[in-house]
C-alpha cells in the first residue's frame, strides 16, 4: 500500500506524531508498505486564493506554483492517508488547513446531490479507494465537545474517516509520564497492526486509544502545579 502521512504539527518534537509514529510501526511491521511523510510546516504552501483556476484547468493541479501540487500527486495516488496534527482552537492548525483547502483541484465544479441529502462536487479521482485516518492530539484533559467541530469537518470532508482523538497529549513528551505514556504508545502500535489487517479499527480499539492517561483532576493539577 501507498501511505501518505501529513504531519501537521509545527514542532520538531510533536506529541501527536509520537502516537502516529507508533501507529506506523504497527502498520508497516514487515516494511512492505511505501510510507511518504510530509512535514507540512516545512513546505511552501500558500492559502487558497479562491480563484477556482484549478477548476478551469481541470487537471487536478492548483494554479499557485508552490509545493501543494506535489502533495496532490501523492494524495490522489495514496491508498491510505493519515492526517496527524494537534487540535488548534477546536480544529486543524492553519498551515494544514491550507493543504486541505487546496485539495479542491481534485474535484470538479459540478455538484451532485447524494442520497443522504448532502451535496458534493463530482470527484476527479476515485476517493472511495482512499482510506483516511485522522490522529489528533490535544492539550486539554478529556471533556465532552472538545473535538466536536473537528469531527464534523473530518466526517464531511473525508467521508467517515477513522478518527482517533487523544486528550492530554503533552504528557507524551514528559519523561516522568512514561509510565502511562508508554502503554498508550504500545496500544497505538497494536492499533496500526490491526489497521493493516482490516483497514479499519474496532470501536473497542478506538476507545482504548482515546482513554485519558490520567484523570482530568490529576492532569489539571499537574498542569497548574507551577502556576498556583
Ligand atoms: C494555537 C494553539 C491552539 C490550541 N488549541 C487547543 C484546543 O482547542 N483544544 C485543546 O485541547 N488543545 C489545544 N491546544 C494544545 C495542543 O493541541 C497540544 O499542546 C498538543 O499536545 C500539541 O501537539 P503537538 O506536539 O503534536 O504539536 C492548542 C495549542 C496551540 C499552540
Amino acid at each position: 500500500m501507498k501511505i501518505l502521512v501529513l504531519n501537521g504539527s509545527p514542532k520538531k518534537k510533536s506529541d501527536t506524531f509520537r502516537l502516529t509514529d507508533a501507529f506506523l510501526k504497527g502498520l508497516n511491521r514487515d516494511g512492505e508498505h511505501e510510507v511518504h511523510i510530509v512535514n507540512v510546516i516545512d513546505q511552501k504552501i500558500a492559502p487558497c486564493h479562491g480563484c477556482f483556476g484549478c477548476w478551469q484547468r481541470g487537471d487536478g493541479h492548483c494554479v499557485i506554483p508552490d509545493d501543494q501540487n506535489e502533495i496532490l500527486d501523492v494524495y490522489r495516488d495514496a491508498d491510505v492517508i493519515i492526517w496527524s496534527f494537534p487540535l488548534y482552537c477546536y480544529g486543524m492548525p492553519s498551515h494544514l488547513k491550507a493543504v486541505l483547502d487546496r485539495t479542491i483541484p481534485l474535484v470538479k465544479m459540478k455538484m451532485v446531490q447524494q442520497t443522504d441529502g448532502t451535496v458534493q462536487h463530482e470527484a476527479l479521482v476515485d476517493f472511495s479507494r482512499i482510506h483516511t485516518v485522522v490522529i489528533c492530539g490535544c492539550g486539554f484533559p478529556h471533556w465532552e465537545g472538545n473535538f466536536d467541530g473537528l469531527k464534523q469537518m473530518c466526517k464531511t470532508c473525508f467521508g467517515n474517516p477513522e478518527m482517533i482523538c487523544v486528550p492530554e497529549t503533552p504528557m507524551l513528551n514528559v519523561p516522568a509520564a512514561a509510565v502511562v505514556a508508554d502503554p498508550l504508545l504500545k496500544r497505538f502500535e497494536e492499533a496500526g497492526a490491526e489497521y493493516a489487517a482490516n483497514l479499519c479499527l474496532s470501536a473497542e480499539t478506538v476507545a482504548a486509544l482515546e482513554t485519558p492517561m490520567i484523570s482530568a483532576e490529576d492532569y489539571i493539577r499537574n498542569v497548574n502545579g507551577d502556576l498556583s
